[in-house]
């Protein structure tokens, strides 16, 4: 396609065409030219091609289709491969299907428990976020079909989601909700990106130039184009202006037309239209240039993946007595309706239309030591007396009860929040008593996001499987039985109680406002700084090997942050059985001034080892590492001091650390002195420091002159004085330090007058 040509040859009513949807799904074509209409679909953990009435909340029919692990169980795998595979897999399923674009993936920052769409998203965390979305990215856009990273930015509810107004600080904005998007643009190059529907900080994302065209664009080097969240178009000629390229659907045609007149009347550049055409047909070319429509969709064989990798997502929470795994002779006690009417998947635009699922009881079809019992149903949420009386039965004849249980879809989707963190009463009730009526009862829980977990020291195994796919069922078995052994870790912490979470106060905000108030400190980054007790930390997750983590090495004692650090730790599996091994780097800080959370993750590498054997991970950690964002700066800052470099199973559990002495190779910026600049921060101004100390001293000598006239030192003993000297020592050192300057004038009785202090600071100023 020759790209300006073609823009040369458009009537400005052919280019704005261009900029909205013909339908819910397809960009329009330009027949006249040669320009095919394309098509786009969700995403993203599977197609959702709609053939027939398309919408945007997963209300009517798509084709048949396979459904991955959610993101909420891909992330808990902290395995980029398990990513990668999956985007092969769609990849392979949109050249089949003739899709250029799948909306996905979604990377929005779990900032609470109850986000209706967590389980959706990957993280708390935006390191681990950002790794995953990347891999993803890779492994679709490997097929030659465009990604759609989204919401970009800041939209981490669903309540009121299409007006609501984000307000996040700066520094929030960079170190938290914009890293996934930044790393997944850099490193994997998505093709499109979507804006969220929210205000942030008083601008719809759809019309919001610095996100749009400033940060996303100039800073990132993002290429591609970005569309609209389906319906997110608040002013559509503003929204050109600042970078959003393609309406997702077509608003009926009108706003081409108001793109037309506006171009006309002068108050949009032509210039900006033919900016948003460009990067709308490059991407239509790349896709139109690698068409491979007879490359084949394996159904089977990607449900067969879709078991592979809900096994790796799968998080051991509790094994008490080794009661997992289950051998082939235990007679088991099969329990709740999800085992035999899985949950995997949640609701809205991410639904698949699945051409099969595989629960538990499916999977354990043909065992004659299995006996089920339906437990609950999904409809009612109080406890069924019969269901339960029977389950009771059947745990009390086995010799373990699993309990399949988890949260109802009407409880999770996207359009709407939860309002507690609570699992329904049934399924509360239903373990409790089947626990008492078997001491080895495991719970396997099928869920988006975090529950409260009443029940937690009744019950002596638990497994977060999250929405695992439509092959969930199989993979349970797998875990469950030994087949695989569990290396899934939490990509987000449980919390005991909803009211422990960081975002609670203000979460959902007031009107329209929601202002994002805990800042920085989201997930364990509160968690940990506050030393607030929780259900399960970030990073956790067990398996039923052990391993030893040894020799923790790093490349340098000290480095500047122009540097790289190479960091390298020994991992050994001391158990009996293979397994995988997730390996965790935090780094922490140190205290300078500024608020940052105890621990940030930094670096993740996930192994797989045979019994015995040891390998050696390494790590490459750059100025990113240790930097916080300096909002006078506008840019990463690494302030001069000791890091600690931490290797550990969890945010809560390090094994292993190091110290770096890392430096700062730029200097914050200081603001003009002043007489109201205080000494303390006068070690900013090494010049200033050298001409006001002997003023500062003089002063401070007037104070203790004046002190001992007041007779401050009568019927002193020697030790008295001695101590007294000490501690005036501490006490003169303390008020120096927030001493203005003008404190000068103030205490030295007239040495140093107001004007001539003034004229030294204004001197100083210039140097
Ligand atoms: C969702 C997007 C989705 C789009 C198209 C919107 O409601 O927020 O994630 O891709 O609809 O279905």
């Amino acid at each position: 396609m020759d790209i300006e040509k073609l823009i040369s040859e458009m009537t400005l009513e052919e280019k704005a065409s261009l900029l909205s949807g013909d339908d819910f799904w397809h960009t329009k074509a330009v027949e006249r030219l040669g320009i095919p209409r394309t098509m786009l679909s969700d995403g993203p953990h599977g197609l959702r091609k709609q053939d027939q009435g398309g919408d945007h909340l997963g209300v009517n029919d798509s084709i048949k289709a396979v459904c991955f692990p959610a993101a909420s169980a891909t992330a808990a795998s902290f395995d980029r491969e398990v990513l990668r595979k999956i985007g092969e897999g769609i990849g392979d399923a949109c050249q089949h299907e003739d899709l250029s674009v799948i909306l996905g993936p979604a990377v929005n920052i779990k900032r609470s428990p109850v986000c209706g769409r967590n389980f959706e998203y990957f993280s708390e965390d935006p390191y681990l976020a950002g790794e995953l979305a990347a891999a993803l990215i890779q492994g679709v856009q490997s097929r030659n079909i465009g990604t759609c990273i989204k919401h970009f930015a800041a939209n981490s509810q669903e309540h009121r989601r299409m007006s609501s107004d984000s307000v996040v600080d700066e520094r929030t904005l960079r170190e938290i909700y914009f890293p996934a998007f930044e790393t997944a643009v850099k490193k994997a190059k998505p093709w499109t990106v979507m804006c969220s529907y929210n205000r942030l900080n008083g601008e719809f994302a759809s019309q919001h130039h610095w996100l749009l065209t400033e940060v996303l664009r100039n800073e990132w080097g993002f290429d591609g184009y970005v569309v609209s969240d389906w319906g997110a178009v608040s002013d559509r000629v503003k929204g050109v202006a600042a970078g959003l390229d393609l309406e997702m659907p077509g608003s009926g045609r009108t706003n081409d037309i108001r793109i037309v007149n506006a171009v006309k009347d002068g108050k949009l550049d032509e210039k900006n239209v033919d900016e948003s055409v460009r990067r709308i047909l490059a991407i239509i070319d790349r896709y139109e240039s690698n068409r491979r429509p007879d490359t084949p969709w394996d159904m089977e064989a990607q449900h067969d993946l879709a078991r592979e990798l809900a096994a790796e997502c799968m998080v051991l929470l509790k094994n008490e007595d080794g009661v997992l795994p289950i051998s082939s002779a235990e007679k088991v006690a099969v329990i709740g309706k999800f085992a035999a009417a899985a949950r995997y998947q949640g609701g809205g635009s991410s639904h698949i239309n699945s051409f099969k699922v595989e629960s538990l009881l499916d999977a354990l079809e043909g065992n004659e030591n299995i006996i089920y019992a339906q437990g609950y149903d999904t409809v009612n949420e109080e406890p069924d007396e019969i269901m339960i009386t029977q389950a009771v039965a059947a745990a009390a004849k086995a010799d373990k009860a699993v309990i399949v249980a988890g949260l109802p879809d009407s409880f999770e989707s996207e359009g709407y929040d939860r309002t507690h963190m609570r699992m329904p009463n049934c399924q509360n009730e239903l373990i409790r008593r089947v626990a008492q009526a078997n001491p080895n009862t495991i719970v396997i829980l099928y869920n988006g996001s975090p529950i409260e977990m009443p029940w937690i020291n009744e019950v002596k195994g638990v497994i977060e499987a999250y929405l695992g796919g439509q092959a969930v069922g199989g993979a349970t078995k797998a875990v469950l039985w030994g087949d695989v052994n569990p290396s899934g870790r939490l990509p987000e912490t449980f919390p005991v109680h909803l009211e422990d979470n960081p975002s609670y106060l203000t979460y959902g905000g007031e009107g329209n406002t929601a202002v994002y108030s805990e800042g920085v400190f989201v997930g364990y980054r509160y968690y940990d700084k506050k030393k607030v007790n929780v259900l399960f930390p970030f990073g956790y997750g067990l398996s039923y090997t052990a391993f030893t983590y040894s020799n923790l090495t790093v490349s340098a004692p000290s480095i500047k942050d122009t540097d790289t650090l190479t960091v390298t730790v020994d991992v050994t599996n001391t158990g009996e059985i293979a397994g995988k091994e997730v390996i965790q780097l935090y780094v922490q800080p140190p205290v300078c001034g500024v608020f940052r959370p105890v621990r940030e993750l930094k670096g993740v590498e996930k192994i797989s080892l045979a019994p015995g054997e040891t390998k050696r991970v390494a790590f490459t950690l750059e100025k990113r590492a240790f930097a916080y964002w300096n909002q006078d700066l506008h840019d990463w800052f690494v302030p001069t001091g000791a890091y600690t470099i931490e290797i550990g199973r969890s945010s809560r559990d390090i094994e292993l650390t190091r110290t770096v002495e890392v430096t700062g190779t730029v200097s914050a910026p200081t603001e003009p002195l002043t007489v109201n600049t205080i000494f303390m921060d006068l070690q900013k101004y090494p010049k200033a420091m050298e001409a006001l100390k002997p003023l500062f001293g003089k002063a401070m000598g007037a104070i203790s002159n004046s002190e001992e006239k007041s007779g401050f030192e009568e019927n002193a003993s020697e030790e008295s004085a001695a101590a007294k000297e000490a501690i005036s020592e501490e006490m003169g050192d303390a008020m120096m330090r927030y001493m203005p300057l003008r404190g000068i004038v103030s205490f030295s009785g007239g040495f140093v007058s107001y004007d001539q202090l003034q004229e030294i600071i204004d001197k100083l100023n210039q140097e």
